[in-house]
């Protein structure tokens, strides 16, 4: 693997061995001294277009459970508002000796014409609607912590499937790990052609969540035009929330995701959102260890450090 752009060529074999070297780092990260010396003398670059709080932060906590250093590249404070272009910003900052850059932008594919310029790995941290591949693997990572696997399992993914790039990264990865996928939504926030997809499409959340092992919650995207496809966000909840009564219709053992950040109200219960039932915090802390593998895996980490 040279980059890390898309779940969607990711095979069962890579994905579970990113899993089994997850799990690994989330026992180091459990340690007194979390801390292990695999990428030393790496220099990991955050190079975020668009805000962050979960993918940015556990980046560079990742490179720096690895021991690699980290710079922050952040765009409001930066040269493109001098007018420096997309490319130049990304050759200056490889040319002070980044080994690794990760890459957030609100155009679809820019991850990938960035890989193209750059002669180092590029892992996509999230472009446009299009994809999060390290969102996914945080995301089955922790279903797998919690089921011991995805072979079997029943996953809704429930909402603005349309401006999703989590939804996009987690179709791929869940199934190529065995879920059987079903998206949830009204018809103007599903894709327009979800028959391309591994996946079944309800457009009834009631209809399908009493057989459900996980749902998964996304937040409508209303900074990509998801708020203006449905009348009002009272009506999305009353047909599409985690309220407290869907949530106690559920089956004992089933568990409530979200990527965040959460709409509290909206699409998720407050209640609902404090549940142990709901795995939202634990995937954040997954998402650590998910990005410690990553990194280990571009930058061919000394296994024996
Ligand atoms: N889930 C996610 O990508 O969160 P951030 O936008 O805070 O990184």
């Amino acid at each position: 693997m040279r980059h890390l752009l898309s779940t969607e060529a990711l095979d069962r074999e890579t994905l579970t061995a990113l899993l089994d070297d997850a799990d690994e780092f989330a026992e180091v990260l459990t340690r007194p001294q979390p801390k292990v010396p695999a990428l030393r003398g790496k220099t990991v670059a955050t190079m975020f277009f668009e805000p962050s709080t979960r993918t940015r932060m556990s980046f560079e906590k990742a490179a720096k459970a690895l021991s690699a250093d980290t710079m922050s590249f952040s765009p409001g404070t930066s040269s493109l508002s001098k007018g420096e272009s997309l490319k130049d910003t990304v050759l200056t900052v490889r040319a002070m000796g980044v080994d690794l850059m990760v890459v957030r932008h609100k155009a679809t594919g820019a991850p990938w014409r960035i890989a193209d310029w750059l002669d180092i790995p590029i892992v996509n941290g999230g472009d446009g609607a299009h994809q999060h591949p390290t969102q996914a693997l945080l995301d089955c990572l922790t279903i797998r912590q919690h089921f011991g696997t995805l072979d079997g399992l029943r996953i809704a993914i429930v909402g603005d499937i349309r401006h999703s790039r989590v939804a996009r990264s987690d179709i791929f990865a869940m199934s190529a790990l065995g879920a059987d996928v079903t998206l949830v939504g009204p018809p103007t926030l599903l894709p327009i052609d979800p028959d391309a997809w591994p996946v079944d499409v309800s457009h009834d959340l009631d209809d399908v969540l009493e057989e459900l092992d996980v749902v998964y919650l996304l937040r409508v995207q209303t900074e990509r035009g998801g708020g203006s496809v449905f009348p009002s966000l009272a009506e999305y909840t009353t047909r599409y929330g985690m309220t407290t009564e869907r949530f106690r219709r559920l089956k004992p053992d089933a568990v409530v995701l979200h990527p965040g950040p959460m709409n509290r109200g909206v699409e998720i219960g407050h209640d609902v959102a404090d549940d142990e039932r709901a795995l939202v915090l634990q995937q954040v802390t997954n998402g650590v260890a998910a990005r410690m593998a990553v990194l280990f895996a571009l930058l061919g980490g000394d296994t024996d450090a």
